[in-house]
């Protein structure tokens, strides 16, 4: 079984990055043969900052490293390092309807945000279908966001198939992650650096400390009872906390007498302690300033190992090269 995803370098990794992404990516490396890639093309429909581009490819393969991503199980590279992925997005786009993108709600929704409605942008999930139909993946994990773009990716390779043969491309299945992996920002809205509520997973100790005791809070008095339901530091603490410790921060909910300062505190540890491994891994990364380029430069050469035969294949069926 393949299982392919990519992400985008789009800065600082989040707590609702690692467990919405980043935690069920290293996990499932263990379940098949994976294929993880940094969605720069991507990257390029909203934002043109090339030293931006250049630092958040480099942020983003850091981080994924030091979250437990093993190059020696999962196959991990750029998008760009393959440039065949642009060959069959062109295919792909030949028999892909005008109408199957117009509908897209992430078009919609980021030209909604300001983002310059550029050719790029509308043939995005087009490019997506052809990381995913590139590598013949068999499973797709991805955000809820994502779904529509698995069901365009599923829409083009039926219709490819209908025209040029049932088994020109394999039609991938999504893994879409429930909603209880929503992670809440620190204003209890869903974490999202659009809504600038991020708690990021690395930095340095006192700033994000110092972020989780700013965390939104009603103003019932220290010796009161407060509210569980609705909390910001409750579902937080749940992620870092063990079950002993969580259990006894909801007691200390429920009876009184004990203030938000402190679960916030005791939330600003949990959290710190809980990414203590990662950095540590990360630290190490980075005093080895070529690992990053030999792990990429490997994943690239056997990504585009892949890339070839499946595309080798496609332009068999298409007529551009001879049977
Ligand atoms: P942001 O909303 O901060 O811009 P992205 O859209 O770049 O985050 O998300 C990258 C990945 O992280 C996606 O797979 C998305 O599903 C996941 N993700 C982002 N925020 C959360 C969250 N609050 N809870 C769970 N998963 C999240
Ligand atoms: N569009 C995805 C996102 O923003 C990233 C992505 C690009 C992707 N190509 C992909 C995810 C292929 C899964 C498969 O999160």
């Amino acid at each position: 079984m393949r299982i392919l995803t990519g992400l985008q370098p789009s800065g600082k990794l989040h707590v609702g990055n690692y467990f919405g992404a980043m935690e069920p990516a290293v996990q499932l490396q263990d379940e098949g043969e994976a294929y993880y890639f940094i969605a720069d093309y991507h990257a390029m429909t909203s934002s043109q900052d090339s030293a931006a581009l250049r630092e958040n490819v480099r942020e983003l393969a850091v981080d994924f490293l030091a979250c437990g991503l093993d190059p020696e199980k999962a196959v991990f590279f750029r998008q760009s390092a393959v440039p065949e992925v642009n060959e069959l997005a062109w295919i792909l786009s030949s028999v892909c309807p005008m109408s199957l993108l117009a509908k897209c709600h992430s078009y919609k929704d980021k030209t909604a945000q300001g983002i310059a409605a550029s050719h790029a942008l509308f043939a995005y999930p087009v490019l997506m279908a052809a990381d995913i139909l590139l590598y013949d993946s068999n499973k797709v994990p991805v955000g809820k966001d994502q779904k529509q773009h698995l069901e365009v990716t599923r829409d083009i390779a039926v219709k490819l198939n209908e025209i040029y043969g049932a088994d020109t491309v394999i039609l991938p299945e999504p893994i879409i992650r429930a909603d209880t992996a929503i992670v809440v920002g620190l204003d209890g809205r869903k974490m999202s650096k659009s809504y600038g509520n991020t708690l990021p997973i690395f930095g340095e100790e006192k700033p994000l400390k110092k972020l989780v005791m700013k965390i939104t809070t009603d103003s019932t008095p220290v010796e009161s009872p407060k509210p569980t339901e609705g909390s910001t530091i409750l579902p937080l603490y749940k992620l870092f906390a063990s079950s002993a410790d969580y259990a006894s921060m909801v007691a200390d909910h429920e009876k009184g007498g004990v203030g938000y300062g402190d679960f916030k505190k005791r939330l600003a540890d949990a959290y710190w302690e809980y990414f203590a491994p990662m950095r540590a891994r990360r630290a190490e990364i980075l005093a080895d300033p070529s690992y990053v380029d030999r792990v990429l430069a490997d994943g690239a050469e056997r990504a585009r190992e892949e890339a070839t035969k499946v595309l080798c294949r496609v332009r068999k069926a298409v007529g551009l090269s001879p049977i």
